[in-house]
């Protein structure tokens, strides 16, 4: 494996793949900036956020480079159905998939971004709040929707340390 490649809007997925570069010792490259550094077609492991169920920059990372590994990054609870439901929207064949739980951090997020997000909100806010028992992944996402927050945790990366043989 060549580096760990990531794109990151609120910091959250640059966190993860920092840490992941910590405890692997691989070169860590920002995906715009990652050609100054990488062959095409050399190994590596994609790390990218969530935006609509899409990896960001997952697609452009397959034409550069060989992607042995993907991770993306959302603020949903990890969990089987999370990684399923990335895995289908993604089209990811042949490639490891790994899902993590970043956060929401809406001060940092402009423009389109944020008339997408506040349309997404009010519907994922209002679903919620319709539910007569809320689960504790429930209360998690009102959390974060509403007040922002990290939950970034090294721990997370666990499975990925393990499938590298870390
Ligand atoms: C416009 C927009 C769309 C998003 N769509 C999703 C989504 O489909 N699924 C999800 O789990 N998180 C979604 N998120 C949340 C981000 O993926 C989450 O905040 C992630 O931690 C961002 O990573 P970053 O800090 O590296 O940019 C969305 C956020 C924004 C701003």
């Amino acid at each position: 494996m060549k580096a760990i490649v990531f794109e990151s809007y609120t910091g959250h997925t640059k966190k993860y793949a920092e840490l992941l570069g910590q405890k692997t010792g691989l070169p860590v490259y920002e995906r715009k900036e990652a050609s100054k550094h990488l062959a095409r077609q050399d190994e590596i492991i994609y790390m990218g956020w969530l935006m609509a169920s899409s990896i960001k920059g997952y697609k452009n990372a397959l034409k550069d480079y060989n992607v042995k590994a993907v991770c993306g990054v959302g603020m949903r609870r990890a969990n089987e159905d999370a990684l399923k439901d990335m895995i289908e929207a993604n089209k990811i064949t042949g490639t490891k998939a790994f899902y993590l739980q970043g956060g929401y951090d809406g001060n940092k997020v402009r423009g389109f971004y944020k008339l997408l997000m506040k349309m997404a909100s009010k519907f994922m806010i209002n679903e919620i709040e319709k539910k007569e028992v809320k689960t504790d992944a429930d209360l998690e996402t009102l959390d974060l929707l509403k007040n922002g927050g990290s939950l970034v945790k090294e721990e997370n990366l666990a499975p990925i340390l393990e499938w590298l043989g870390n």
